[in-house]
């Protein structure tokens, strides 16, 4: 049986992945609680500057993404994509609708399928984000091509809404996750804290 090149490390991520996904949380963070006070200041004497906070923390998301992706590709075996594919436990968990007991020592396998999913919505918001700054804002990269294109603002807006309500599930999905796992006695959250893995307490664990 080959090694598992991560399964000897108790320190999982490292610090670049840790700090990725810190800003990643921030980012998202900043741009919910900027579009909600926006839309709680419309009309009035801030909005427009609120708005300018909300698309400076989307060129923080459009980093922090191109930043993760290309750790996925040049970073260590715990960051790379492949880490991140599962795919014949997604298989199983949907045919056997059972939940793996999995103490593998990088992604969970499982979450793994929702992680890919938020970086996916991630990317969209980027995409229609930058559009929208564009033809509502004429600011952004692609002002010069969008710059107040009414046609764009409107055909981009639901996507980009859309995203957003997709991002807040996998945010509420994600916390909840890390409570189960909490309750379950596995302390998995303090991987991205302190990086350093809870041995399983099952010796014979799998460890994938
Ligand atoms: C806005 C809030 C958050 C977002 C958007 C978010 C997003 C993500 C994403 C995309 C990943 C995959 C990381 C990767 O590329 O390797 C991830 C993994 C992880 N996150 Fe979060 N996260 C958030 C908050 C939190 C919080 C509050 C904790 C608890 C301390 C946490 C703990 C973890 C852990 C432990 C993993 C790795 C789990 C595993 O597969 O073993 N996250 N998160």
């Amino acid at each position: 049986m080959r090694p598992n090149p991560i399964a000897a490390d108790l320190y999982v991520f490292g610090p670049v992945l840790r700090l990725l996904h810190w800003a990643l949380a921030l980012a998202i963070l900043a741009l919910v609680a900027t579009s909600q006070l926006a839309e709680a200041f419309e009309h009035g004497p801030y909005e427009d500057a609120i708005w300018n906070l909300h698309i400076l923390a989307g060129y923080g998301l459009a980093a922090v993404l191109a930043l993760r992706v290309l750790w996925g590709v040049f970073g260590p075996a715990s960051a790379r994509w492949r880490d991140l594919w599962h795919p014949a436990v997604w298989k199983a968990a949907l045919t056997t609708l059972r939940l793996p007991r999995s103490h593998r020592a990088g992604h969970d396998p499982l979450a793994s399928l929702a992680y890919l999913f938020a970086y996916g919505v991630a990317a969209l918001m980027v995409a229609t984000g930058l559009v929208l700054a564009a033809a509502e804002f004429g600011a952004g990269p692609l002002s010069g091509w969008l710059g107040h294109a009414r046609w764009a603002a409107g055909l981009f807006k639901e996507p980009h809404e859309a995203g957003f309500a997709l991002m807040l599930g996998f945010v509420g999905l994600h916390l909840a996750a890390l409570v189960f796992h909490h309750l379950r006695g596995e302390r998995v959250a303090q991987r991205m804290l302190t990086d350093r893995r809870v041995p399983p307490a099952d010796p014979l664990a799998r460890q994938d």
